[in-house]
C-alpha cells in the first residue's frame, strides 16, 4: 500500500491523486503546473477515474444496460471515451444529443430524455435512429407517432413511470416523489394507460419502462422499494395488457463522497439492490426476469474531476471569520448555493496543511457566493497559492453560467502524466460575439 497521509480527503478526489514534489497531483501531473500552464478556475478530469467508474457499472450490469447520463458533465471527448468504454448515453436536449453524435457516439446506443421535449428533438432523435425514446408525457407519445408514421417504422421507446418513491435527498433533485413533473404517475392509473397506449401504436415499439427517484442518493433502501413498485406494475401489465417489460431502466442517483466523510453504497451494492431484487420479484410473481438497465452521471464522473483555483484575497473579517477569495464561485460550481451541498477544498501547493478554519468565497457579487462554508487551511494562507475542491465533476460545468460576464473555464483531461485541454477556456470575446453590436456616442462625463 502506497503512503496516504491522514487529513486529505482521498475518497473524494480521483483515484490517482497523490502527493508529489510539487504538492498535488492528478493523473501523474502537478496541479499547480497546470494552473500554471492553462490558468484558472480549471476543471481537471482524471481519465482513468472516469473510465474505472464506468467499467465497474459495466461488469456489474452488463454492457448495453448502462447509459452515461449526460447532463451530468459532457463535451465531445468525453463523450468519445463513453463510447470507448461501450457505454451508452442518455441525452435530454437537442445540444447533448449533437455533442454525442459529433463524437461519432453510436446513435443505437442513445436514449432520448427529457419531460419537454420538441417536436425538433423528437424528429433529430428519431432521424438519428436512437435507441429509444423515454416517453414522460401524452404529447411525447402523440408527436412520436407522427414521426414514426412518416417515416414508415416502428418507433422504439420506453415509458417512464413517476413512481411515487422518496429518496432521501434534497427536494429540488428528488423527481421520483408523487407530484413530480415528471413521467407517468401510477396513481390514477395514468402509467398504466400509457403502457396500454404505446402497445396499441402500429408506429411504436415498446422495450420497457423507466424510473429515476432522484440524485445523491446515500441509501440502498429507497431502490429496493422502487423494484418493488415497478415490479408491481410489472405483474399488473402482464394481468391487464399481456405484456411484461422486457427492459426495466432505473435511472441513475447513486450518491457520491463530496468531503470524504460521506459513507456511499457501491456501484457494486447498488447492482445487487437492482439487479437481484429484479430477478427476485419477477421469479416471485411468475414474471420473465426482465434485463436491468442504468443511467449514473455524478457517481461516473463526480469524483473524477477537481476544480483548481487561485487565492486573490485572504482577509479577516469583524468577528474573527476568515476568507479566502477565488476566482470563481457559483459560476463554475453553483451547487453549494443551489442544494446547500458541502465541499471541502484544500491547498494544492501543500494539500496536507490544515490548521485554521476559512470560508472559501467566490468573486461574485452575492453574499450567498460562498463555495465552502468552512474548512482548515494553512493558517498563513497566501494570494497566489491555488485551492483545489475534489468532486466538482458532475453538475460542475454542465451548470456553469456567465454570471457577473464571467467566462466559463477550461476542462483539462489528464492520463499517465499528460494533460489535454477537453473544452477551451471561454473569452469575454466568446461573450461578446453573442451581443448585437451596439455603441453609445457621446461624451459621458464623471
Ligand atoms: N437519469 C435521469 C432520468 C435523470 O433525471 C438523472 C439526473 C440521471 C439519470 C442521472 O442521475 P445521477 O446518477 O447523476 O444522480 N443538478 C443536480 C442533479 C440533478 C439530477 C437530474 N437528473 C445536482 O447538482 O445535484
Amino acid at each position: 500500500m502506497e503512503f496516504r497521509p491522514k487529513g486529505v480527503p482521498w475518497k473524494a478526489l480521483p483515484d490517482t491523486a497523490r502527493i508529489g514534489p510539487g504538492g498535488l497531483e492528478v493523473g501523474g501531473v502537478s496541479l499547480v503546473e497546470l494552473a500554471g500552464e492553462f490558468g484558472t478556475p480549471l476543471f481537471v478530469l482524471c481519465e482513468e477515474t472516469f473510465r474505472s467508474r464506468l467499467r465497474r457499472y459495466l461488469a456489474a450490469f452488463g454492457e448495453g444496460n448502462v447509459f452515461y447520463a449526460a447532463k451530468a458533465f459532457i463535451c465531445r471527448s468525453t463523450a468519445a471515451l463513453v463510447a470507448e468504454e461501450g457505454a451508452g448515453m442518455d441525452v435530454v436536449s437537442a445540444g447533448e444529443l449533437a455533442t454525442a453524435l459529433a463524437a461519432g457516439f453510436p446513435a443505437a446506443r442513445i436514449l432520448l430524455h427529457g419531460n419537454n421535449k420538441s417536436a425538433q428533438e423528437l424528429a433529430a432523435g428519431a432521424d438519428a435512429g436512437v435507441g429509444a425514446v423515454v416517453v414522460d408525457a401524452w404529447q411525447d407519445i402523440e408527436r412520436l407517432e407522427e414521426l414514426g408514421s412518416a417515416r414508415g417504422r416502428r418507433l422504439p421507446v420506453l415509458v417512464r413511470v413517476a413512481p411515487g418513491v422518496e429518496a432521501d435527498t434534497h427536494s429540488y433533485v428528488n423527481t421520483g416523489k408523487e407530484g413530480s413533473k415528471f413521467g407517468f404517475p401510477l396513481a390514477e392509473g395514468m402509467a398504466m394507460e400509457a403502457v396500454g397506449r404505446v402497445l396499441s401504436s402500429p408506429h411504436l415499439e415498446l422495450l420497457g419502462l423507466h424510473a429515476h427517484i432522484g440524485s445523491q442518493i446515500l441509501s440502498l433502501e429507497p431502490y429496493s422499494r422502487l423494484v418493488e413498485v415497478m415490479l408491481s406494475l410489472a405483474e399488473e401489465t402482464a394481468a391487464a395488457l399481456g405484456w411484461s417489460p422486457p427492459i426495466l431502466d432505473y435511472g441513475g442517483g447513486l450518491g457520491i463522497p463530496y468531503t470524504g466523510e460521506e459513507d456511499v453504497p457501491s456501484i457494486e451494492e447498488l447492482a445487487a439492490v437492482l439487479k437481484g431484487g429484479t430477478a427476485a420479484e419477477a421469479g416471485r410473481r411468475g414474471l420473465p426476469e426482465p434485463r436491468v438497465a442504468v443511467e449514473p452521471g455524478r457517481s461516473v464522473v463526480g469524483n473524477a474531476m477537481v476544480t483548481v483555483y487561485t487565492v486573490g484575497v485572504v482577509k479577516r473579517v469583524a468577528g474573527g471569520r476568515r476568507y479566502a477569495a477565488v476566482d470563481g464561485g457559483m459560476s463554475e460550481n453553483i451547487r453549494p448555493m443551489l442544494y446547500g451541498a458541502r465541499y471541502t477544498a484544500l491547498v494544492a501547493e501543500r494539500p496536507e496543511q490544515a490548521e485554521e478554519e476559512f470560508h472559501v468565497a467566490g468573486r461574485h457579487c452575492e453574499s450567498g457566493d460562498v463555495l465552502v462554508d468552512g474548512v482548515l487551511l494553512p493558517r498563513d494562507l497566501s494570494p497566489g497559492e491555488h485551492l483545489v475542491t475534489p468532486a466538482t465533476g458532475a453538475y460542475g460545468y454542465s451548470m456553469a453560467s456567465n454570471y457577473n460576464r464571467v467566462p466559463r473555464p477550461a476542462v483539462v483531461s489528464v492520463a499517465g502524466g499528460r494533460a489535454r485541454v477537453v473544452v477551451r477556456r471561454e473569452t469575454v470575446e466568446d461573450l461578446l460575439r453573442l451581443d448585437a453590436p451596439a455603441g453609445v456616442g457621446g461624451g459621458w462625463k464623471w
